[in-house]
């Protein structure tokens, strides 16, 4: 599966907007970066399965919102070519049975279930098999690339709130690995880099899957954004000792309210950016939100101890503690003070500002 150990000649090939391309279909396969190897290795995969995508979403060979749901858009459009069904009531239900399997793997954020039903809404509508088959695959190459055009948008409306010498801390990685490319967060940071302003940025670790420190610290550097690496535990005295001008973090789901579900440790740099008076932002695309649920309603992933207890492998705790390992918490909307996305910036009070995103623009 594992097809290519990165080599110098290969990153110039695969530099889109100056970032990294995530996930790609070429030629009726996809293909990804494998996170679980970085920074050590930049090594892509080959999946011509559909149960293998949904692996690589469990297994965190690709994360990040909107790169899930991309990626599960294309587990679908294999799931298409590798039914059997002549028909399209086969088809469809072979389908339904592809989605099931492909939404079980993470359950927090919503662009997963997002990418599935604007597939599914594709191959419902199509006439008979074949039409349904070429339509999948179309939509899920579409969406591919809306979502670096998006992003692309999003760092434009957000790079206007940064300015020059600012220093921008991050949390977790919402960069072009977290994307298909070019990244929410790390997009705008991108963008804000672009028109000309000079820029810093800090990104905490992100224990315990160290996404900052593997990904975020991992890309910058790559695309040569000055960037710092703090442990999680410094991000108060970060802030207190004057180093943080602006946060920025991405968003795995946004409630119609404003509470925001990111990666776990997010509500605890927002509640510090309160205390230190640092404005506090997050950019994420519209698919993002989900405008039926209530907190309630969010489920939590928990993930595995085994990612507490150890660190690369070794064991740093003793036998048998009990663990407690959320991968995403919820930061209020008294804590934010903007909202990026693709379509402009919405701003207190969440509630008003947040449905006149989604209203038609004359
Ligand atoms: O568990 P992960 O790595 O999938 O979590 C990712 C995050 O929390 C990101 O901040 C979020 O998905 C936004 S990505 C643009």
């Amino acid at each position: 599966m594992v097809y290519s150990i990165v080599t110098g000649k290969r990153l110039m090939e695969t530099k889109i907007h100056s970032s990294l391309r995530t996930v790609e279909w070429k030629d009726n396969v996809v293909v990804m970066i494998d996170q679980t190897r970085l920074p050590n290795e930049l090594v892509y995969v080959k999946y011509t399965d559909y149960k293998d995508v949904a692996d690589a979403i469990r297994n965190l060979v690709v994360r990040g919102a909107p790169a899930i749901g991309v990626s599960g858009a294309f587990g679908l459009a294999l799931a298409a070519l590798q039914s059997k069904a002549t028909d399209k009531e086969s088809l469809l239900k072979d389908l339904e049975q592809a989605k099931k399997i492909l939404f079980e793997t993470r359950p927090t954020a919503i662009n997963l279930a997002w990418g599935l039903e604007k597939i599914m809404n594709i191959a419902r509508s199509g006439k008979d098999a074949s039409e349904i088959r070429n339509n999948v695959i179309k939509e899920a190459k579409a969406m591919a690339e809306e979502d670096i055009e998006i992003n692309m948008r999003m760092g434009k409306h957000g790079s206007q709130l940064f300015h020059d010498n600012d220093t921008i801390m991050t949390h977790c990685n919402a960069g072009a690995l977290a994307t298909v490319a070019y990244g929410t967060a790390l997009g705008v940071i991108r963008a804000t880099k672009e028109s000309g302003k000079k820029i810093k940025v800090i990104a905490t670790e992100t224990r315990p899957v160290m996404q900052g420190s593997r990904l975020t610290a991992f890309e910058l550097k790559y695309d040569g954004i000055d960037v710092s690496l703090i442990p999680d535990t410094a991000v108060g005295y970060s802030m207190a000792n004057g180093l943080v001008s602006k946060v920025i973090v991405g968003a795995d789901r946004i409630l119609h309210t404003g509470h925001v579900y990111n990666k776990i440790g997010t509500y605890q740099v927002a509640m510090m950016a309160k205390q230190h008076n640092i404005p506090f932002y997050v950019a994420a695309p519209l698919s993002t939100f989900d405008m039926k649920s209530a907190p309630s309603d969010v489920v939590i992933e928990q993930r595995k101890a085994s990612e507490v207890t150890r660190v690369a492998g070794k064991k740093t705790a003793p036998d048998d503690i009990n663990v407690i390992n959320p991968a995403f918490d919820m930061t209020p909307p008294e804590l934010i003070t903007g909202i990026i996305t693709e379509v402009g910036v919405a701003k207190p009070p969440f509630e008003e500002s947040i449905k006149k995103l989604f209203e038609p623009k004359l």
